[in-house]
């Protein structure tokens, strides 16, 4: 049996992608698995904590003993995300939230006429952000994608969004990371060190994410 280290612990974790609609039928999205997410839903259950996992569409079973919540758009994430963090110790955005929405959704299906179609896209509110300018003793994490200068961009998020931990992925490399079974990360805490994860399983990372976690408190 698992050590239960996070007994006692509400953990709130998005994952997978956002979904922002065009027309009835159509969406904007992205290519997120929702694997790491999940993983960390499962590892932190199987260690004893009371967890909330807040996914969008993903092709992944909803683990077992969480508490399941989905969503669609960025917008119905961040609503979701806000209602649930007060209540929560620990709160993990790793959800990939689409950076813009269609600003006018179509209510009936687009229909074409030959002509192009221009579409209006808005900015999406930074949610992690947000929920770093809210915290009171929450322990909050994000994620970062990159492909270059990983460490100062890392740095930069970890700031500006306020966060107590920043898992750093290298995505300019096609065996880890977004899509695929491992991943190689790098943890970025405020004044130290960053450490790194070799490269390993999503479980194996999220046991070793909430590993430090526990570090933190
Ligand atoms: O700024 P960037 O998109 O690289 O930051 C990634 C982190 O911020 C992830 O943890 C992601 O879940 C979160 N995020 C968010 N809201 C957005 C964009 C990203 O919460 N609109």
């Amino acid at each position: 049996a698992e050590k239960q280290d996070l007994a006692g612990r509400k953990v709130l974790i998005s994952a997978g992608p956002t979904v922002e609609p065009i027309d009835p039928v159509r969406y904007l999205s992205n290519h997120s698995s929702g694997k790491m997410g999940y993983a960390l839903a499962n590892a932190a259950a199987k260690r004893g904590a009371e967890v909330t996992l807040v996914s969008g569409p993903t092709r992944l079973t909803k683990p077992a003993g969480v508490k399941f919540i989905q969503i669609q758009a960025a917008a119905e994430l961040q609503e979701t995300m806000e209602k649930n963090f007060s209540k929560s110790d620990i709160v993990i955005m790793a959800a990939a939230v689409s950076d813009y929405h269609v600003d006018q959704v179509a209510p009936q299906k687009i229909k074409k006429n030959g002509q192009d179609l221009e579409l209006h896209l808005v900015s999406n509110p930074d949610i992690l952000a947000g929920l770093g300018q809210i915290k009171k003793g929450q322990i909050l994490v994000g994620f970062a994608a990159e492909t270059e200068n990983l460490l100062a961009n890392g740095n930069k998020k970890l700031q500006k969004k306020n966060l107590d931990l920043l898992v750093l992925n290298d995505v300019s490399r096609t065996d880890i990371g977004f899509n695929a079974e491992d991943n190689e990360v790098r943890l970025l805490r405020a004044r130290r060190e960053p450490r790194l994860i070799a490269k390993s399983s999503k479980d194996q990372i999220a046991n070793q994410i909430f590993d430090e976690i526990l570090n933190l408190a």
